[in-house]
This record gives structure tokens, sequence and C-alpha cells, in this order.
């Protein structure tokens, strides 16, 4: 019997010895675990925190800007309800206007100036320059100039060419920045709002000239949707101008700019 309580005793003993060297193995690293956790905690995470918090206050002050340009105008109906939406919102934009339609809408191409935005140059009467002989095309572009420097004043009246086209070797022929773009969601060939809206949307990104056509009510409709729902995104609406300028880009005559961070 003594033995027997004597083994037990030798058991009981044995076991609260192994159980409390566990637990001390156990607690031991366990505590210590926990105290780097909580030093890597206060220092390392913080600091890294502190830098993306940094970054995250740098992305969103920088100034998310971006052109919408409209081409082809001044058409009244159009043109003039986009002017009084831009107004409503604050926005800017750059319109290449076609020398042919100006007589008719003097008083819309004189309100562009009056409002802020930038007036360009888009030909006399919108052909493609590159199938044009020298001579051809300094008067579609003088034309169409000389009428902009009566109705809007002296100035000077950037150019983008019809389509976009412009035969290499003749940019000395056009003596301004020439205004191309990075963003088209063919306005013209869907002339449907939303799936405008959604093509500008998936390009979109600071520095983007978008191109658009303020002759269809479909692209003005878009054009004031997409302002506000931007607007929303932290994106402010400029000229042409403004953007390359705050972006640092000192335009050159004949140079194509196809973005605010682009020459
Ligand atoms: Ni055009």
């Amino acid at each position: 019997m003594l033995k027997r309580i004597l083994l037990l005793f030798c058991l009981v003993t044995l076991a609260t010895a192994l159980l409390s060297a566990n637990s001390g193995k156990r607690a031991i690293p366990a505590q210590g675990v926990a105290g780097i956790a909580a030093d890597v905690a206060q220092t390392v995470p913080d600091a890294a925190a502190q830098n993306d918090a940094v970054t995250a206050q740098n992305v969103a002050d920088a100034p998310k800007l971006i052109a919408f340009t409209f081409d082809d105008g001044p058409h009244r109906g159009s043109t003039d309800r986009l002017l009084d939406g831009l107004r409503e919102r604050g926005a800017k934009g750059t319109f290449f206007l076609v020398g042919q339609e100006i007589d008719e809408a003097r008083d819309l191409v004189e309100r562009m100036r009056d409002e802020g935005h930038q007036i360009g140059n888009h030909t006399w009467s919108h052909k493609r320059l590159d199938e044009l002989s020298p001579d051809e095309i300094a008067q579609e572009i003088g034309k169409t100039d000389a009428l902009l420097k009566t109705v809007a004043g002296k100035g000077e009246y950037w150019l983008r060419p019809p389509y976009g086209f412009l035969r290499p070797g003749t940019e000395n022929l056009v003596g301004v920045p020439v205004v191309k773009w990075s963003v088209d969601p063919r306005d013209w060939e869907s002339r449907n709002a939303p799936k405008i809206i959604r093509a500008v949307t998936d390009a979109v990104q600071p520095g983007s000239i978008v191109l658009l056509h303020d002759i269809y009510p479909t692209s003005v409709e878009a054009a004031l949707q997409l302002i506000d729902a931007l607007s929303a995104d932290g994106y402010q609406f400029v000229t042409v101008e403004e953007l390359l300028r705050r972006n640092g880009v000192t335009p050159a005559p004949g140079v194509s700019y196809r973005s605010g961070d682009l020459q």
C-alpha cells in the first residue's frame, strides 16, 4: 500500500513537474513573440503606415487634370447647351472650330472666349490635310485663323487636323502647336451617351486629352455626365493649354501633343 502511495506521489510529482516545465516552455517563448510583435507593431508598421499615409496624401493633393476637347462646331443647339453645362460646373474645355461654321455662330465663339475656354483651329472645310498641297494646307489653316482673330481676338489658335492626319514634313506649315488626343470614345459613331461615358471612363487617367464632338446632343449629354462623375473622383477640367503648362510642357509650333505627359 505504501509503495502504491509512494508511486502515486512520484507520478503526481513527475506529472506536475512536466506540466509546469511544458507550460513554462510555452509561456516564455509566447511572451517573447508577443513582446517582439508588440515592438514591431510600435515601430515598423507605424513607419510604413505613415509612409502610406504620406503617399496617399500626396496623391490626393496632386490635381488630376483632364482636357475635354470638342471638334467640328460651333453648332447652334448643342454647342450652346454644352457651354451652359460647362459654366454651371465651372469646367473648361477646348473647342476646335471648323472655319466655315463660325460666321453663323459668332456669338457662341465669343461665349467660348469670354467664359475661359480655349479656342482652336480645325481647318476651314474639314478636309484631310495629308491629301492637300502645301498651298491648300496653308489656306485651310490660314483662313480659319484669320476669322478666329476677327471674332475671338488676337491670340494663338492651336490646330487639330481633321481625323488627326498631318503629312510628315508639313508640320512647318502649321505655325502653332498641334493637339491630338489620348482618349477617343468614337462618339460620332455610337451617338449613344451611355456608351460614350463607358468608353471614356474605362480609358481616362490624369493628363488625358479626350476627343468629343459638340455637334451631337449625345456627346454633349455624355460630356456633362462625365464631368459630374469624374469631378466627384477628383478630376479638374482644364483647357489643353493649361493641361500642358501645369504638366511642365512648353508647347512648340508644329509639335503634336496627345496628352499632358507626352510630346
Ligand atoms: Ni473633325
